[in-house]
């Protein structure tokens, strides 16, 4: 069986790099670490050059001393292939194996991730050392997995080198055949794109506009997916000829134009995340006014969940954030370490490790703290981390129950993709899932992203009672199929404006919008616009609530005889457009189809409007008869068996007020508990209650 992330424990870890440190340090370092409660580190995804110092010299004596000592100190190891960092010597005699700019410049040794993974020869090279490493170390007693790489797309998730560009033709040969097949998909015949041969065909470089083919590049963003895929699988498959049963691979992300369930599917155990939440203070002004902040990493872990149903955290923020040059966020507050870390396994996570052991002296992330400074004295983290460690104990009963979902957001990669290079696509997709998500968390309503991928049933589907699927803007036959099937058993879906409108190559569909989604949602979209600036915030009305339609507006018609009693099943009009030329209008449509309901809504769902949504369906606060929570703080539920556990998780500076409206027990603190409780700032109170 798997040591860890294995549905029956929960594992503390930490990141260590013994090549950063004097082994005289070694040892020390890991009685500390065993004496606070870690049990599990991470090493080596940095070393290449500790391994093969130079063309074809191997050598194991570094890593030999260190795993001798891990062994003889009962630490567990996850061990890395290093080829996030090919070595100087590498990439100076064979730069090829470089990444490029779109301009074809390359990206010159001296940080990391420079590196394409198209390169035979870099190809040529990994193999062979993830051969040596996993025959040298496969039976290794003191290693229970290993991490491929790291953090693949990190830094740069685009790549213009020429291997790429010979591996994105063979890779549109695999899928189109022909030439004239390409053309046809990729409509050339627009601005006389027409290609002749294979070998015109270029990566979406740059051009005079900045902009390039977007069926193009639907495919360039497919393609580089495809290439990471391949090469995370040519290092697992190594792995696993030489690897112990029950050891594990994994991976860590999560990074764009990867899709990780087909990566988990062919390559992986399990997927890890590495989740920094004080990058709300990094990538975004720590704006007063937003709710979500910290907590926003939820929807990460929501992600990874939908990934890999059971996952753990390679890096957990334990420090400061910085690079030298970029990216600064304060130390974590007293108890945020703990709440960060309890969110992850509130969120299913049952692995969870932090970045670092003790921060780096030299290099570009000395800023990046972990759990000790640089001098390695005894601190307040550290002193967090042996708290936190004995909370863990305590809630080691709650490994492999399984988080409750009450609602699922639909999602796939084509229309993240296609989101990603189309505005009009991109901008509702923002506004939509960012809502979501708040109202979500707000009303204590736990959720999932469901992704539609090959193995996907109606079955597994009809768990949720609502779907969200806010601007499937490419639509399938089969997709559509499984939702229809969805709603026809009584689920209950929502769309938003702008679906349906392109098919699987991105391109714009001649039929009555909503396309593929018409009959569903009983719903003709006669004409649309962009919300004009000087209309301001369009505002539909339901029922007397007024709820903004952001960002674009479909004006709807229902299909068929409408409000009509006696069919009972027509199409039925429930808000109107506000204000604009169009208002009256219909915004919203609800369809019944078969003994469901599809919802069709001319907007995108900003934020109230998301919480009219909850409150309208009936879904908000769903376990409000059992807890009282503020909007301040999330709730998590997970189940085993009739075994419930509510997580309970305060991120605000304030303390907060819950009551708990039956006997429950009180995990972290002990006893049965009921009756209004506080919750520190930072705080968490996980309940367990049988039902
Ligand atoms: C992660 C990475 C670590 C470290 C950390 C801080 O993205 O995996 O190696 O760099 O961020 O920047």
């Amino acid at each position: 069986m798997r040591q860890i992330v294995n549905g029956e424990s929960i594992t503390l870890g930490t990141c260590y790099y013994p090549e950063h440190w004097d082994r005289a340090l070694w040892a020390e370092d890991l009685d500390r670490m065993l004496e606070a409660g870690i049990e599990v580190i991470r090493i080596a995804e940095f070393a290449w050059s500790k391994i093969e110092p130079r063309e074809g010299e191997y050598t194991y004596d570094f890593y030999d001393a260190f795993l001798d000592l891990a062994l003889e100190k009962g630490m567990k190891v996850i061990f890395c292939t290093p080829t996030a960092t090919p070595p100087a010597w590498l990439t100076e005699e064979y730069p090829e194996v470089l990444n490029a700019d779109k301009e074809g410049h390359l990206y010159r040794h001296g940080t990391r991730r420079h590196y394409n993974y198209n390169s035979p020869i870099y190809q040529e090279f990994c193999r062979n050392i993830v051969e040596r490493s996993a025959s040298h170390y496969g039976k290794h007693p003191a290693i229970i997995g290993w991490q491929l790489d790291n953090e693949f797309n990190c830094e740069k998730d685009q790549f213009y080198s020429e291997s790429d560009t010979v591996a994105f033709r063979r890779f549109l040969k695999e899928k189109y055949k022909t030439v004239e097949g390409l053309n046809e998909a990729w409509g050339t015949v627009f601005w006389n794109q027409t290609y002749t041969a294979w070998s015109e065909v270029h990566l979406p470089g740059k051009t005079n506009t900045g902009t390039v083919n977007p069926h193009q590049m639907l495919d360039y963003y497919r393609f580089i997916s495809d290439s990471v895929c391949r090469f995370a699988d040519m290092q697992a498959q190594i792995i696993r000829k030489y690897c112990k049963a029950g050891d594990f691979i994994t991976t860590n992300g999560i990074f764009a134009n990867i899709d990780y369930q087909r990566m988990n599917r062919e390559s992986l155990d399990f997927m890890t995340y590495d989740s920094y939440p004080d990058f709300a203070y990094a990538l975004w002004d720590y704006r007063e006014n937003d709710l979500m902040k910290d907590r926003r990493w939820s929807r990460n872990l929501a992600e990874v969940r939908a990934m890999s149903p059971l996952f753990g955290i390679m890096e957990q923020q334990s420090g400061a954030n910085g690079w030298t040059d970029r990216m600064e966020a304060p130390t974590p507050r007293p108890g945020q370490m703990t709440l960060w870390a309890l969110q992850s396994i509130a969120h299913g996570a049952d692995f969870v490790s932090f970045f670092r052991w003790r921060t780096a002296t030299m290099g570009t992330e000395i800023y990046w703290h972990g759990i000790l400074d640089y001098s390695g004295r005894e601190n307040r983290r550290l002193r967090e981390l042996r708290t936190l460690a004995l909370k863990v104990q305590r809630l080691q009963e709650t490994a492999g129950s399984r988080y409750v979902e009450k609602v699922g957001i639909l999602k796939d990669y084509d229309n993240i993709w296609d989101a990603q290079l189309d505005r009009w696509h991109g901008r509702v997709e923002e506004v939509s899932q960012d809502s979501l998500f708040t109202a979500l968390q707000l009303a204590h309503v736990p959720f999932d992203y469901v992704y539609f991928t090959e193995e996907i049933t109606s079955e597994a589907l009809s768990r949720y009672e609502v779907l969200f699927y806010p601007h499937a803007v490419i639509l399938t036959k089969e997709r559509m199929n499984l939702l229809e099937q969805y709603v026809a058993c009584g689920g209950r879906l929502v769309m938003g404006c702008r679906t349906g409108y392109k098919d699987l190559g991105g391109r714009c569909v001649m039929e009555h919008l909503p396309g593929l989604a018409a009959k569903l949602t009983g719903t003709d979209v006669v004409e649309y616009s962009f919300v004009a600036p000087d209309d301001g915030r369009v505002m539909a009305d339901w029922d007397g609530t007024l709820m903004e339609a952001a960002v674009f507006n479909d004006l709807l018609e229902p299909l068929g005889a409408e409000n009509d009693e006696e069919a009972g099943a027509a199409p039925r009009v429930l808000a109107r457009y506000a204000s604009s030329y169009y208002k009256g209008t219909p915004a919203l449509i609800r369809n019944h189809y078969g003994r469901g309901e599809a919802y069709y809504f001319g907007g995108a769902f900003a934020l109230d409007t998301a919480r009219v949504f909850l409150q309208k369906l009936g879904i908000g606060e769903p376990y409000g008869d059992l807890l009282r929570i503020p909007e301040g703080c999330e709730l998590a539920v997970r189940r085993k068996g009739n075994h419930t556990y509510f997580f309970l998780l305060n991120y605000q500076k304030e303390m907060a007020q819950i009551e708990i409206r039956q006997p429950m027990r009180d995990l972290l603190e002990g006893g049965t508990v009921q009756g209004p409780r506080t919750l520190e700032p930072y705080g968490v109170c996980v309940l367990g209650a049988d039902i």
